[in-house]
């Protein structure tokens, strides 16, 4: 009995399809099967043997029956895994794991320069109003740069700030002078775009102001920056430049590093990028920003922080720095 048993168990689990479990299942426990059989037999025996042959073959008979059961809807599992193409043995999917942006990666770290240079960093808003945009920055109603094609109006005298320099005023009003403040952040300009030119991008405007400030303060302040931000000394080439909020103002141009100075599509061929523009802050700004320009001066700049960036990088394309797409940010 206990031999019979045995074998219908092996043959049960190496069963692997439903048919194969039916025949079993006949050869054991049909009409003629080999539990059946000797049921049938039972009658022969004397009533002792009898009941315990009876109970040995029916606790078999249980056995056998929960074992079909039990591979049967194992076989049914494992067809399910095969049809919903499940391959248990697959490796899993590691999930993916994010990082800081470039933009935010030389962020920090310029910050982190300007905080251990005393400055204050501040955070204004990119909808800003004409007055703070413009006016307080001593550009008229008739300035080119107010032109339509450059700016996103909003509604309501609202805009999309066009540079961080709509910080400045703002920042007067609410530091008290004298003190040396930093403020990064996004600017938009509505122009066409290229390798160099997005109509969104990132800028730092930086503002000083004590009571004597010369043009010799502002490059020096200028050329201590660039070595920090850079950490060697940089070539750059410094011209006049007209921005109606400083008066004298500059544009300094480093040379281009994503070239060497070769020639290439982010210098367009010069060998030099515009990398900030600068100067002593126009008294009618001081003025804007509650200070008394007898007592007051001040020196401001502004840096793109995209250009930087793509310097420190050597991107060839501004647009892929908000392109969101991770071939290029997963290589930083
Ligand atoms: N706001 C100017 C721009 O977006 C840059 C600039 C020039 C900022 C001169 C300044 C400055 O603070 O003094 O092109």
């Amino acid at each position: 009995m206990e031999e019979i048993e045995r074998v219908a168990l092996e043959e049960i689990e190496k069963a692997q399809t439903p048919e194969e479990l039916r025949e079993i299942e006949v050869r054991y426990l049909g009409k003629k099967g080999k539990i059946t059989e000797q049921l049938k037999g039972l009658g022969a025996l004397e009533p002792e043997k009898r009941r315990e042959r009876g109970m040995a073959l029916n606790r078999a008979k249980q056995v056998i029956t929960e074992a079909l059961e039990r591979q049967s809807k194992r076989i049914v599992e494992l067809q399910a895994l095969r049809e919903a193409r499940i391959d248990p043995t697959l490796p899993g999917i590691r999930p993916q794991v994010g990082h800081i942006h470039p933009l935010s990666l030389v962020l920090e770290e310029v910050m982190d320069i300007f905080h251990r240079l005393g400055y204050y960093v501040m955070d204004f808003y990119e909808v800003e109003t004409e007055y703070y945009n413009f006016e307080a920055l001593n550009i008229p109603k008739d300035h080119p740069a107010r032109d339509l094609q450059d700016t996103f109006y909003l509604e309501d005298g609202f805009l999309l700030r066009t540079h961080t320099s709509a910080g400045q005023t703002r920042a007067m009003r609410l530091l008290p002078p004298p003190f040396r403040a930093v403020f990064p952040g996004k600017v938009f300009r509505f122009e066409a775009t290229d390798a160099s030119h997005e109509h969104t991008f990132h800028q730092l405007e930086g503002l000083m102001i004590d009571r004597h400030v010369s043009v010799a303060h502002l490059l020096s302040a200028m050329m201590t920056l660039l070595t920090a931000i850079f950490g060697k000394d940089v070539g750059v080439r410094l011209r006049p430049g007209y921005f109606p909020f400083v008066e004298p103002g500059f544009e300094l141009d480093i040379h281009c590093s994503v070239c060497e100075g070769r020639g290439c599509s982010v210098c367009k061929h010069s060998g030099f990028v515009e990398f900030l523009g600068c100067g002593l802050v126009h008294p009618n700004v001081i003025r804007a920003g509650g200070l008394d320009p007898r007592e007051w001066e001040g020196w401001a700049f502004g840096i793109g922080l995209s250009r930087l960036v793509m310097m420190r990088y050597k991107v060839s394309d501004i647009r892929w720095l908000l392109s969101g797409d991770l071939r290029f940010v997963r290589q930083f």
